[in-house]
């Protein structure tokens, strides 16, 4: 089955991505995530500074999911110059993340990312557990959705890819916000939350940041209304994240709307080859359905 597509003009040989945060911090994971079979690879967010994050634990496992607080530990825009060098090498596009405490800071991380082979800027408006970024810094509503879309375009001549969290009320309207503001894609979701788990024998929250954004298993429903609403709300192509572990439910969020799929905790419950996994599986499902491409999956579940 072949399951090439394209995203905003860039050839993807299948539509299943690394979402960001997830092994995407150096040149030799994100090649190792492409020879695993990812159609693309997203790099964990960069801000302007480097940063720690928070203090450990930051991620951990539950039975619908896992919880993080990694806190955006990143190498800064010096690090990352460093780090991710010969991209077009790599044989997928690599998409940049790049984070921000308001619009100039965004513009700034663009600018300094700029030499780099990225393929497309993805910005993240969502992140549930950082304070001075994503929603504990109101990045979601529609008016900061646009401002900050539109310094970034300013400052690059890539895609930009905006990330929505799957808490915002009315993600329709903030989706058509970055539309109008001149985004290429929406990619929803970011985890979800905060969520706390309590270890009752130390009677504490078990992450160092007592909080954290819930992936996996326990936020697809989420997420899948959540790209239902977008797919009715604007006409840019979505990135689906949020609980992919198998080919159906990739089939699943594409029905929602999705055009292409993104894939995070999965990568911990069935290996680094999750990718060959999933694509193997959908390709499954379309030749037992009778599809022999996308056309006619995308959207389907919208009658
Ligand atoms: C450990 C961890 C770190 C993450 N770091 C980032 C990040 O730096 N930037 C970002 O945009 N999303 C980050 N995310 C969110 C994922 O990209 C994704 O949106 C979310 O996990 C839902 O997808 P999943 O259920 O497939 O994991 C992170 C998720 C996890 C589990």
């Amino acid at each position: 089955m072949n399951l090439e597509t394209s995203l905003c003009g860039i050839k993807l040989a299948n539509p299943v991505i690394l979402a960001s945060g997830i092994l995407g911090v150096s040149r030799s994971l994100l090649s190792e995530v492409i020879r695993n079979g990812a159609g693309a690879v997203t790099i964990k967010s960069i801000s302007l500074e480097a940063r720690e994050g928070h203090k450990n634990p930051t991620v951990i496992a539950f039975d619908a999911g896992l919880m993080n607080a990694v806190g955006y530990s990143n190498p800064g825009t010096a690090g990352a110059k460093k780090e991710f060098t010969g991209l077009k090498g790599l044989g997928a596009p690599v998409f940049a993340s790049i984070i921000g405490q308001d619009a100039s800071e965004f513009e700034k991380v663009a600018e300094a990312l700029g030499g780099l082979e990225f393929s497309a800027i993805e910005i993240p408006l969502s992140c549930p557990h950082t304070p001075g970024f994503g929603t504990l810094a109101g990045q979601d509503t529609p008016e900061k959705t646009h401002e900050i879309v539109r310094a970034v375009i300013k400052k690059t001549k890539l895609p930009v890819f905006v990330k929505l969290s799957p808490i915002t009320r009315n993600i329709g309207d903030v989706a058509r916000a970055a539309e109008k503001a001149g985004a290429s894609a929406i990619t929803a979701v970011n985890t979800m939350g905060p969520g706390m788990i309590i270890n009752i024998d130390a009677k504490k929250p078990v992450l160092g940041f007592r909080m954290g954004g819930v992936s996996g298993p326990a936020l697809k429903p989420v997420a899948i209304r959540c790209v239902y609403d977008i797919y009715e709300s604007v006409k840019i192509p979505i990135i689906g994240i949020g609980g992919i572990m198998t080919g159906r439910d990739a089939i699943e969020m594409m029905m929602a709307g999705a055009k292409a799929i993104g894939v995070g905790s999965a990568v911990h419950y069935r290996g680094m080859d999750v990718f060959k996994k999933i694509c193997s599986e959908m390709s499954e499902w379309m030749y037992e359905n009778g599809y022999e491409s996308f056309d006619g999956i995308i959207g389907a579940a919208h009658g």
